[in-house]
């Protein structure tokens, strides 16, 4: 039979073809007993040392910098475990900044990888692209409609660029207004607009400004406290924004919430206050535009407008990071017009195979609500965390700032030793990363440790283990000053 009377187009075929299914197993399998072997973290290999930091040194001439963190995995893992070019193993505890939420050489990601590799091409386009990418956008819609308005999804790369279209829908929704709301502290990635919204100076420095931003305190229980209660720290919020709005009037086409944030230090809100905020957009019509790209997946719910149950408020949203594939959603009414969203690439069909596999484990796991995986580890950590301070009282100094020394929400966690001073918090992630485990630091002053695990493939029981390595790299912290 040729195959133009079959039934099954010969892509099918190749999908279906028994010999290659089972190669892909093979591939599974053998992955697995490799990675198998990594059980516990251990130090560099000698010999291997002097090519690793070889290689290091043509990575920073490549970048023309050193790099900020001395990490080359060889390219395989077991969970939380991963391996260095150097043969040395970590505690993965950052995972790209959030990227790696299934850990290391997971058997789902290595299939969803293996089955993306028999595809034609490597890249699909808005011209020209295989079903993948509609695939992993049905998936997101389908669990963001459950709790909003949200229907359509623009596949894209990175997290500015779902950034940058969500802009783009806002603005040309309420044409002419040009304006942008934002919160103190916000992060939006690094292209030239969104660096600009991004409320840290050192990411916009040398950078003209042509993006109109008004910022907007975000939820602070300090200063709640120092206004006279949550009520009134709501009331000013409101107050203040409507200030802005009265001062340019129908000039705001949207203000962008990130509901938990993530560079300004895993800080998270109270319900009223945002949705007190959410209503005096919807009053006078601003777009409210959710950016979950860092925390989308990892809080007590799927969606963090789940979480603060927000979701009917949320005209536009971004996701990245862990669906390995971007995207920005859009209800009916902010579906923009024909030309405004496009680009070469929507992405990998990798990002779209894993991405889809991500979705489908988030969506049938036993990952959310309040005695969830994601709390029950949330937990862990805090309880780690407190018997850090109850033993080791003078790490943990009286801050100039009264904030919880330990917090964040689900997989989103991080704590404040040594005052939050910047210098003794970073230095903490490079000395974690020579005892075995990568963390890093995250806030704008006070600096907190940051730690981004990838929880659905860890158990608790890691926690004092990965403790243990983070309590040694204190001390040294603390005895050199
Ligand atoms: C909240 C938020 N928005 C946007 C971005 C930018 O994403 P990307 O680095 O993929 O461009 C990030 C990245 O850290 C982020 O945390």
């Amino acid at each position: 039979m040729s195959n133009q009377t079959m039934a099954a187009t010969v892509g099918e075929q190749i999908k279906q073809d028994p010999a290659i299914a089972s190669a892909i197993e093979t591939i599974v399998e053998r992955v697995r007993a490799h990675s198998e072997q990594i059980t516990d973290i251990r130090p560099p290999n000698a010999d291997l040392k002097v090519s690793y930091d070889e290689l290091l040194d043509r990575a920073g001439r490549v970048k023309g910098r050193a790099l900020l963190y001395p990490t080359l995995s060889s390219g395989v893992g077991n969970g939380p475990l991963v391996e260095m070019a150097d043969g040395s193993v970590k505690w993965d505890m950052i995972t790209g900044i959030g990227v790696h939420f299934l850990g290391h050489s997971h058997p789902e990601v290595i299939r969803a990888q293996a089955v993306a590799a028999i595809e034609d091409t490597t890249k699909h386009g808005n011209l020209q692209s295989g079903f993948g990418a509609y695939e992993f956008g049905e998936k997101l819609i389908a669990h963001a409609s459950k709790n909003s308005r949200l229907k359509h999804a623009f596949i894209t790369t990175s997290g500015a660029m779902a950034n940058e279209s969500a802009l783009k829908v806002c603005y040309q929704k309420h044409y002419p207004a040009s304006r942008v709301l934002a919160f103190k502290h916000c992060f939006m990635g690094r292209s030239v607009t969104m660096c600009q919204i991004g409320d840290s100076h050192a990411g916009r420095e040398g950078i003209p400004l042509s993006t109109q931003v008004d910022y907007m305190p975000f939820w602070n229980d300090v200063a709640v406290e120092k206004v006279g209660g949550p009520t009134k720290f709501i009331d000013h919020c409101v107050w203040r924004l409507q200030q802005y709005i009265d001062r340019y009037p129908k000039m705001h086409a949207c203000f962008i919430f990130e509901l938990v944030q993530g560079e300004g230090g895993f800080n998270t809100a109270n319900r009223d206050f945002l949705r007190a905020l959410m209503e005096c957009c919807k009053a006078n019509n601003i777009a409210v535009w959710d950016d979950e790209i860092q925390s989308f997946g990892r809080t007590e719910r799927m969606f963090a407008y789940e979480m603060y149950d927000l979701g009917e408020y949320v005209d536009v949203f971004c996701v990245g990071k862990m669906t390995q594939a971007c995207a920005t959603l859009f209800t009916e009414e902010y579906n923009p017009k024909p030309g405004l969203l496009s680009g070469t690439f929507t992405g990998a069909s990798a990002d779209f195979t894993v991405g889809s596999r991500l979705l489908d484990i988030l969506g049938s796991g036993d990952y959310y609500g309040p005695d969830g995986l994601f709390a029950r580890h949330h937990k862990a950590f805090r309880e780690q965390v407190r018997s850090l301070m109850e033993r080791h009282p003078d790490w943990f100094p009286e801050a100039s700032f009264t904030g919880e020394l330990v917090g964040g929400v689900g997989g989103m966690m991080r704590f404040t030793p040594f005052g939050g001073e910047k210098a003794k918090v970073a230095k903490l992630s490079r000395v974690a990363y020579d005892e075995g485990v990568i963390m890093f630091y995250c806030g704008h002053g006070p600096y907190h440790a940051r730690v981004l695990p990838p929880l659905p493939a860890m158990d608790i029981a890691d926690w004092p283990r990965v403790f243990s390595v983070i309590e040694k790299a204190m001390a040294r912290v603390a005895s050199e000053g």
